[in-house]
């Protein structure tokens, strides 16, 4: 059987160069928030940069916990920290990447599945699709126009009323 052919709906870029300019700001703001990670157990330091209509960049990066469950992922802290501090205003793009000292990441970091759920959270709010631009350190960069392409069937706010 063949398998799912999920490549055709990102962009890839072979390295950051190659990037447009303001998604090219954004992993680099994001590399930026990776050093401000807190990561003692898992050693996977993750940075994200959400951008808002209005131009503003917001920063997140994972915070884990001694109770491990409680950590809570680089995506989730930098939208979270940029919906509750702009409320209404529109996120347009949200960039992630990594760093680890046991090895070299040298491909796209996608968001986990909770991630992606909160990011349609906020796509579904604004009706405004969200850039997702994903890279390792170093190598290639993947970008989607929208989370749609992550969750293909959502679970959203439509599904909690009849109308
Ligand atoms: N992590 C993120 O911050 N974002 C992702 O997209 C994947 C995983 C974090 C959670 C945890 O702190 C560490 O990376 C290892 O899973």
């Amino acid at each position: 059987m063949k398998g799912i052919e999920v490549k055709s709906l990102f962009s890839e870029y072979d390295n950051i160069e190659e990037l447009p300019e303001s998604d090219r700001l954004l992993i680099n703001r994001a590399k930026e928030s990776v050093k401000n990670a807190y990561a003692p157990y898992s050693h996977f330091y993750v940075g994200a940069a959400v951008l808002l209509e209005n131009g503003e960049i917001v920063l997140g990066n994972n915070q884990e916990n001694a109770s491990y469950p409680l950590g809570l992922c680089a995506e989730r802290v930098a939208i979270f920290a940029a919906a509750s501090n702009n409320p209404g205003i529109k996120i347009t793009a949200i960039a992630v990447t990594a760093h680890s000292k046991d090895f070299n990441i040298n491909k796209p970091v996608a968001p986990c599945g909770a991630c992606r759920q909160a990011i349609s959270e906020y796509e579904h709010l604004h009706k405004n699709a969200i850039r997702i631009i994903m890279m390792g350190e170093s190598g290639k960069v993947l970008v989607s126009e929208s989370i749609k392409h992550f969750l293909p069937l959502q679970f959203t706010a439509d599904d909690l009323n009849s109308k």
